[in-house]
């Protein structure tokens, strides 16, 4: 059984900013860390290019739709590449095998009964692509999320049954695990337990959508289409496009992660539109929370918005990283203020961890040949800070296993911490010079590299680029999550054993393995 995890599938009316940028690396360190304990794995993402609002767009360019998604779904493309992402699938919903997938489903939804006609009226927002319910204002309603003119609709189209899927839908959103974090289900039964209507699935006069077999002039609705990625991303590309297949691809998926706005489709539509279509539902939906700036919304008209471009270069991957994953609960809310990020980068990564392998390996290679110093004492699971390590291992892994990258972080970096005192306290440069003190002060070192290593396994998932760096300086091989890495257990599990640095192992010279954030201007 493979595990399946999706980031939600961007759309394109924009270049990518830090709130998809965030999905995306939240979803990349779930992948590595899956990846790493042995798991097979398929992580999906791409891109969401049909609807109005993409349609508007790319006039609005002066391109063709077709030639504005090429262009946009090229920039995430290329920017997850850079950011070292490594989703297994990219799926465009341009793509004609997902086109064919989608007339797949419709036909087998037909089938159940589910697609009936009916009359659409009411007010749409055409950046959610949603009906609203209770816009604010009767008089000159407008979207309460985005505070534009909502535009009035009334046409006769197809609708989804999804008023029969009530008792099943309330079922699966009681089930312990099934939404998560656990303080999103409030908001998604309450909506539930108003009553499920059913909603259209077509749009009539919208050109730029998949067209809706054996009705003329009527294109899916967007998010119909877009949540059908999910299977399409899942067959190979030189297969034929068959539904069947998804299932033997890694459907159903374990983890949808997606932003809490965008918890309705996924928690109750899509699971709704599986059972229809007789294929199973994923097991969890995580929905995140949303990212602010030094206390506002990001939005392009307060000209606020932080381009992930940008930050790559100015403060690299390692640093965004662990910023967003290390400081924000993944679930709540969470606000960029760019003081606290060069802070906590400089502190931990640069001092705690860089430092520390730094000046330990430093005074090993003088001492000790160039190597790593014989253990002593300290090849004992008893010693201090191998009851540090291996206490720290499983609390750093349930973290991972419930997406708590806070908690994951703060067990490596709190492992730091302990070497750093022990360190301190145990003094080597004050020991070394005094007679007969050089087996002491080998197995500090000793421990202090060890620990080191711990700390470079476990960073590999939250910032992996780190994490080479830290086990090349220790001589050790690089283990990143981009491949599974099976075995029973795997190889980077087996590496979690305390006394896994071998004495006389060569030591590389030593260079700074995260260097200090300097940002003067702000980003
Ligand atoms: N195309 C739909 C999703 C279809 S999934 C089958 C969509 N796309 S989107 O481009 O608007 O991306 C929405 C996602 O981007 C959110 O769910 C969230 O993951 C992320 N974010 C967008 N802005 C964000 C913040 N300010 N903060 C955090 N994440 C946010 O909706």
């Amino acid at each position: 059984m493979s595990f399946t995890l999706t980031t939600p599938l961007y759309y394109v009316n924009d270049r990518p900013h830090l709130g998809s940028t965030y999905t995306t690396l939240a979803c990349d360190a779930v992948a590595r860390y899956r990846r790493l304990c042995g798991e097979e794995v398929v992580f999906v993402t791409g891109c969401d290019e049909h609807g109005l609002k993409i349609q508007r767009t790319a006039e609005a360019a002066g391109l063709t739709p077709q030639a504005h998604c090429d262009r946009v779904s090229d920039q995430y493309r290329d920017l997850w590449q850079r950011w070292q992402i490594s989703h297994d699938r990219f799926i465009r919903t341009t793509d004609l095998r997902h086109r064919q997938l989608v007339h797949q489903f419709f036909a087998r939804v037909v089938a159940s009964g589910d697609v009936v006609e009916g009359r659409q009226q009411g007010w749409y927002c055409v950046a959610c692509e949603e009906f609203k319910d209770d816009p604010h204002e009767a008089d000159d309603p407008e979207c309460p999320v985005h505070r534009r003119p909502l535009e009035w609709r009334d046409e006769v189209n197809l609708f989804f049954r999804l008023s029969r899927y009530q008792r099943q839908i309330e079922e699966l959103i009681a089930r312990p695990g099934f939404i998560a974090p656990a303080s999103r289900r409030r908001e998604v039964q309450n909506f539930v337990a108003g009553g499920l209507k059913d909603f259209s699935i077509s749009r009539i006069g919208l050109p730029w959508g998949i067209p809706v077999p054996g009705h003329e002039g009527h294109t899916f609705y967007v998010w119909f289409d877009a949540l059908l990625g999910y299977l399409s991303a899942l067959l190979e590309p030189s297969e034929t496009v068959d539904l069947n297949l998804v299932l033997q691809r890694g459907w159903p998926a374990s983890l949808h992660v997606i932003g809490k706005d965008i918890l309705r489709f996924h928690a109750v539509f899509w699971p709704a539109m599986l059972l229809s279509a007789g294929l199973p539902l994923p097991e969890q939906v995580f929905g995140h929370g949303f990212l602010t700036r030094e206390g506002q919304k990001m939005g392009k008209s307060l000209g606020n918005v932080l381009d992930p471009e940008v930050l790559l270069k100015r403060c690299g991957a390692d640093a965004v990283r662990w910023y967003l994953l290390r400081d924000i609960p993944f679930g709540d809310d969470g606000d960029f203020q760019q003081q606290r990020f060069s802070d906590l980068v400089n502190n931990d990564l640069a001092n705690t961890i860089g430092n520390l392998l730094n000046r330990t390996s430093s005074m090993a290679r003088k001492w000790f040949a160039e190597a790593v110093p014989p253990a002593g004492a300290a090849g004992e699971p008893r010693h201090p800070l191998a009851v540090r390590a291996l206490a720290a291992g499983p609390v750093y892994e349930s973290a991972m296993q419930a997406l708590d990258f806070r908690s994951a972080a703060e067990a490596v970096l709190q492992l730091a911490i302990e070497a750093n005192g022990f360190l301190n306290e145990q003094a080597p440069w004050k020991r070394m010079k005094e007679p007969g003190q050089e087996e002491q002060v080998a197995a500090a070192l000793y421990a202090v590299l060890e620990t080191c290593r711990w700390v470079g396994l476990l960073l590999a998932p939250l910032l992996p680029a780190l994490s080479g760096r830290i086990l090349s300086q220790l001589g050790q091989p690089v283990l990143t999550g981009v491949q599974a890495s099976p075995g029973d257990p795997s190889p980077w599990r087996q590496a979690l054993h305390w006394g896994g640095l071998a004495p006389g192992l060569p030591l590389p010279e030593p260079s700074p393995v995260m260097l200090r954030l300097e940002l003067d201007a702000p980003l």
